[in-house]
């Protein structure tokens, strides 16, 4: 039975320093942490007995024993330096043999998204369209009003995401994240007279409890045509070929009714189903089709707004989803994993 005492701490102390000195291994190295700051050490075994002690000696001995403690830990590292460093000079010697592989250098590779971006660009570019880019943080007035999303709007709801406390002279109210790409339909608008077909991608955020489908942020390409005489067919037609150069000649395209503020009539387009050919399956949640854009006629007010005039000139806009579509493409089920940083989920492409 060890008695725990100052005397015996400094005993172990003083022994212990003393062998440090003289260990030439680092596996002397590790024998040495096992019976002094290991579990099973004297050094432990001397502070477990505290416990049996009046707590004025308690609180005595538990903080002289800390201090031994910590200072073998301390030496400890210091000498697993000295020892590996000693070690790493032993070994190199005057030949070196030239027929050792080289270390492999890993090579970077385009974030998914990224290529996806590049590929559904390069989509409308075949078919006319330039490409734009706008800022991610971005005024109310463009983000909402210019929109046709009044200040009391519901749909700000769910678009209420990080406001900056920054407000302008001439811009009035203060920016936020962006939450699509379409505000970039008025500033391009307000630059340039039609004829105009750009696709914008960018990054947008949202106010949103994240899920297997969801995210807080993600990236969108915008479109949008204006000129004259620009029709609903012209919309189906760009659409449909787009989906037909993405997805495959044998995917079919369905429109349906959607409401969004800044375009009259509205729409979303869906592809069948990649995983079932639309029979219906849990991918597509049993409807045999996958949502993968919002589009629409412009909104008269929102071509007013940017000083054209509606009855010369008319357009179409779609804001699609890039994550979702290459969870599509990819059969990725969680659109999460574009944004955890997990490689081995980045390397496979
Ligand atoms: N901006 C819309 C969204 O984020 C999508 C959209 C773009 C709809 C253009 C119609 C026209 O949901």
């Amino acid at each position: 039975m060890v008695v725990t005492s100052l005397d015996n701490i400094e005993a172990v102390r003083v022994a212990a320093l003393a062998e440090l000195e003289s260990i030439e291994t680092l596996e002397g190295l590790e024998r040495w942490r096992v019976s002094h700051v290991g579990r099973n050490g004297d050094l432990t075994k001397l502070l477990r007995g505290l416990g049996s002690l009046d707590p004025e000696s308690r609180r005595e001995m538990g903080a002289a024993g800390n201090r031994v403690k910590a200072l073998f830990e301390e030496r400890l590292s210091v000498k697993e330096e000295v020892l590996k460093r000693a070690l790493l000079y032993a070994s190199v010697d005057d030949s070196i043999d030239v027929t050792l592989p080289g270390w492999p250098i890993p090579g970077g590779r385009l974030h998914p998204t990224t290529r996806m971006v590049r590929d559904l660009c390069g989509a409308f570019v075949s078919m006319g369209f330039q490409i734009m880019e706008g800022p991610e943080v971005e005024w109310d007035r463009y983000n909402f009003e210019a929109l046709n999303i009044p200040r009391d709007h519901p749909a700000r709801d769910m678009w209420n995401t990080l406001w900056v406390n920054y407000a302008d002279e001439r811009e009035g109210r203060p920016m936020l994240l962006r939450t699509h790409t379409s505000p970039m339909q008025a500033r391009i608008m307000e630059k340039t007279s039609p004829p105009i077909r750009v696709v914008v991608p960018g990054k947008c955020y949202r106010y949103e409890a994240t899920d297997a489908t969801h995210e807080w942020h993600f990236v969108q390409i915008e479109g949008l045509a204006v000129d004259r005489g620009i029709t609903f067919s012209d919309l189906k037609g760009t659409l449909y070929e787009f989906a037909r150069r993405t997805f495959g000649e044998e995917r079919r395209v369905r429109f349906r009714c959607d409401y969004f503020p800044f375009v009259e009539p509205g729409v979303d387009m869906s592809v069948d189903c990649f995983a079932c050919d639309g029979g219906g399956c849990r991918v597509c949640s049993n409807t045999g089709w996958i949502e993968i854009l919002g589009a629409g006629m412009v909104h008269p007010r929102v071509l007013e707004g940017v000083g054209y005039d509606p009855s010369i000139y008319t357009g179409f806009a779609f804001g699609l989803g890039v994550e979702r579509i290459a969870m599509l493409k990819h059969g990725i089920e969680d659109i999460r994993s574009f944004y955890s940083n997990d490689v081995r989920f980045l390397q496979q492409t």
